[in-house]
């Protein structure tokens, strides 16, 4: 009798997996359920059986009905919640064309960094890099300005607090990437010939045209009989590449301490054409870079022989020129993160 209890609601739970909608379930309940089921005529009959086994018998077939039952409700709730997502207002389209993951791009600074890295590559330059947090000595000294030099007052520094006494100075965030000149001279014997990308720092209040971290690009070559008529070839190449075969330079003295002569390098104003206009200032040019020979000074801080060596070197502001082109009215969009302005680039 046992046996045929346990066989019958192994039997009826097997059913009860196959059930896929309310009316097989409602056949499945009257089947082992019902009045005339087995189940239930086994415990109308339990009056047949002897007191011992009406007690086993009754107990069991009553604990396979609880179950049987049991199942039956959580089956139709399950039937009852799938027939609702397919019926819910937000049920699933198979069809529908899936959603636009949006996809990351890189930064206008790095495009624009990558495409004057490419064009000095392409030039037989090799790339360098330096510390953002550097040594005064590398920032400053090495590079002929000594303490007290009144041109450490173009270059409003971020000090860091140090108490480590390494003969360099104090530290400071980096104020022009000038400093991996020294860097890569004191490492490398010449023939050089690097550019060195990054991100600088001044301590500096922010307007439309002034970050307080922004990015440079410095180039430097050393060899023999490096002349200023190669650092003009290299950077009107250089300019033309970026800007287009048609510019007119403008090339002038300036002065940098590191550099002996020191020049400057503009183009005229992609903007106006060299008419005059808001961009270029009314005058027509737009400056690109500070360059020049490097100080037979610094040279001899790397114990390079300005006798025999020569250098010229470079460095360019990099946020100006995706301004220029595209113009960017105001630097501070770069690095405030907002996706509506990265978004277009
Ligand atoms: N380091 C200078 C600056 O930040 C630019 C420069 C680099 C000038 C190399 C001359 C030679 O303004």
């Amino acid at each position: 009798m046992l046996d045929k209890i346990d066989q019958l609601s192994s039997q009826a739970f097997d059913e009860l997996n196959g059930v896929t909608s309310q009316s097989e379930l409602e056949a499945w309940r009257i089947r082992y359920l019902g009045r005339k089921s087995e189940l239930v005529q086994t415990l109308r009959s339990l009056s047949t059986l002897s007191i011992e086994e009406r007690r086993v018998v009754g107990a069991r077939a009553n604990q396979v009905k609880n179950s049987l039952e049991k199942g039956a409700e959580e089956k139709l709730l399950s039937l009852e919640q799938s027939l609702s997502q397919l019926t819910s207002p937000e049920k699933i389209d198979i069809t529908l064309p899936g959603k636009k993951i949006p996809l990351g791009r890189l930064h206008p600074t790095s495009q624009i960094l990558e495409e004057i890295c490419s064009i000095f590559n392409n030039m037989g330059f090799q790339v360098a890099e330096g510390p953002e947090a550097e040594w005064e000595y590398y920032n400053f000294e090495a590079l002929n300005m000594p303490e007290g030099h009144p041109a450490r007052d173009m270059f409003a520094t971020i000090w860091m607090d140090s108490n480590a006494d390494t003969g360099k100075g104090s530290m400071l965030l980096r104020t022009h990437t000038s400093p991996v000149q020294i860097r890569v001279m004191e490492d490398t014997k010449p023939p050089i010939r690097i550019i060195a990308p990054g991100r600088v720092y001044r301590y500096e209040a922010t307007d439309a045209t002034h970050e307080w971290m922004f990015h440079q690009v410095e180039g430097l070559a050393v060899d023999k009989n490096i002349t200023l008529a190669d650092l003009k070839g290299t950077l009107f190449e250089f300019a033309r590449r970026l800007f287009g075969m048609d510019r007119k330079f403008r090339f002038r003295c300036d002065y940098f301490p590191f550099v002996e002569p020191g020049g400057e390098l503009a183009i005229d104003c992609i903007v106006c054409k060299g008419a005059g206009c808001r961009v270029c200032g009314n005058s027509g040019w737009l400056e690109v870079l500070g360059c020049g020979m490097v100080h037979p000074d610094v040279l001899r801080y790397v114990d390079i022989d300005p006798e025999v060596y020569s250098g010229f070197a470079f460095g360019m502001g990099v946020e100006r020129f995706p301004m220029l082109r595209y113009g960017i009215e105001d630097i501070r969009l770069f690095y405030s993160n907002d996706l509506r302005f990265l978004g277009q680039f």
